[in-house]
């Protein structure tokens, strides 16, 4: 009868969707696999698609890592003034900070510069569309305002304000769409968080405050801190995504409660599939960006340096033109860039990563329209690119993103079949010969590329393109 509850709710609830199987590596809790698949169930193809017509459009995304671990860019000072490295938000696991210790950092974190309006102009002039921030990261501290947890940015710290409110007023009053980060799985301030792999490995819980693991009771965790934080999140902030992670200890009655708070609470809010168990509206790839894209929704989240949150000397940051082509690689399959910034304890977005974002905001202003709104081909990718494309009735409009500018001048897309109705330069609108025949369609470009990043060229046939 338990695990029925939470699906009964769901029947009353408006508008509910879920997504298609997956080939997800979330592991499934076959005794519960019912329930999920009754989720499933009174979720249709066409409610799922509109939650996510916003989503797919955008294509690319903010990703905020912000937390107490920020506060000297992970680098913890001992008592006697000596710096330990840290290594990222991980921090307190790494260098096995007793919870105490820990908390004192919020003593001192008092991010006077933070300003939410300068972090969505940033984001906007970046030409992204979306914000997702860590409310609460494996730390454990809720970076917004819990009632259920005192171990909060507003309680804690002598700041006392709300950043999560604070940036989802911005959002909203510029136009961009805000989600929320939400470690599921783990919580190395709550005592009933157990290690799921190896005591030593990457992911274990807090051995060192709480070492007896038979102790430990996810579900009391759960109920204590995870339910009402998600409800306090939907109901505080109302957020367009949630967007959880490690999901590995979460039974799928679990999962399917999750999934009934956020559709009671926020119908439209789309979930990744981190919530466990097969559910969720999009998949997630981490630091890569999967070779064929997949068939579901899904989203590449990536860093801009090597850190999630902020590092200090960290200034190994991918160049702009690598941030563009992985944006335009990830749209060639469907999918969404979601992209990641550490803030410093300061509240400031650190520079290097401004100026990556202010070049990548300057290309897709001029060449915005080949990746917002786009879909993967199903043409091969070309050697010199990658291909996205608007299809109507009358036909397709392929965007040849140029990245190698061919000397000679030639450029062939192979596979493509119909009529050139017309090519042209994006950027300048200047119309290019082009001609088809059974090895493709073979364009005469003119000596100096557009863009230096990437140059699109429009090419619009009749019919659609629909052989690969
Ligand atoms: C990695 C990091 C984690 C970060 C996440 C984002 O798993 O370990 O700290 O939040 O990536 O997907």
């Amino acid at each position: 009868m338990k695990r029925i509850a939470p699906l009964l709710a769901f029947a009353a609830l408006p508008v509910f969707a879920q997504n298609t199987p997956t080939k997800s590596s979330a592991p499934i809790d076959t005794g519960d696999a019912h329930a999920a698949q009754a989720l499933k169930a009174i979720d249709t193809p066409e409610q799922l698609a509109a939650r996510l017509a916003w989503w797919n459009d955008a294509r690319f995304g903010m990703f905020i890592h912000w937390g107490l671990y920020s506060q000297w860019g992970c680098h913890y000072p001992g008592s006697d003034g000596k710096l330990f490295d840290g290594l990222g938000e991980h921090m307190m696991m790494r260098l096995r900070i007793p919870r105490a210790d820990y908390a004192r950092i919020a003593d001192v974190f008092n991010p006077v510069k933070f300003d939410a309006e300068a972090w969505v102009a940033t984001a906007q002039a970046a030409g992204m569309k979306y914000i997702v921030i860590t409310s609460k990261h494996h730390d454990g501290f809720a970076m917004f305002d819990s009632p259920s947890s005192d171990y909060n940015i507003v309680k804690r710290t002598p700041w006392h304000r709300d950043p999560v409110k604070e940036l989802a007023e911005a959002c909203r009053h510029h136009g961009l769409r805000f989600g929320v980060y939400y470690s599921l799985g783990r919580d190395w301030d709550d005592p009933d968080v157990p290690t799921d792999l190896k005591p030593d490995g990457w992911r274990r819980s807090n051995t060192w405050d709480f070492p007896d693991e038979s102790k430990k009771d996810f579900a009391k965790y759960f109920e204590r801190k995870v339910k009402p934080q998600i409800r306090e999140l939907l109901t505080q902030y109302h957020p367009d995504i949630l967007w959880f992670d490690t999901p590995e200890k979460i039974k799928t009655a679990q999962s399917v409660e999750l999934m009934a708070l956020i559709r009671q609470f926020q119908p439209s809010c789309i979930v990744n599939q981190r919530i466990g168990n097969r559910l969720g509206d999009y998949r997630v790839a981490e630091q890569e960006i999967p070779a064929g894209g997949w068939l579901d929704a899904w989203e590449t989240c990536m860093t801009l340096n090597r850190h999630w949150g902020y590092y200090a000397g960290d200034e190994d940051f991918k160049p702009s033109q690598t941030v563009v082509r992985n944006l335009i690689d990830v749209a060639s399959k469907s999918g969404n860039f979601l992209l990641n910034v550490g803030p410093t304890g300061e509240g400031v977005i650190p520079a290097g990563s401004i100026e990556r974002l202010r070049e990548t905001g300057a290309w897709l202003a001029r060449n915005g329209e080949a990746i917002r709104g786009t879909t993967a081909t199903p043409l091969k990718a070309p050697a010199w690119g990658r291909l996205t494309q608007k299809t109507n009735a009358a036909g397709t409009t392929l965007y040849l993103h140029v990245f190698e500018w061919p000397a000679d001048g030639r450029l062939v897309v192979p596979g493509v079949s119909g009529k050139v109705v017309s090519a042209t330069l994006l950027v300048t609108g200047e119309k290019l010969a082009a001609t088809i025949d059974p090895a493709g369609a073979h364009l005469v470009l003119p000596a100096n590329a557009p863009d230096t990043f990437s140059s699109t060229i429009v090419l619009t046939l009749q019919p659609p393109v629909t052989t690969r």
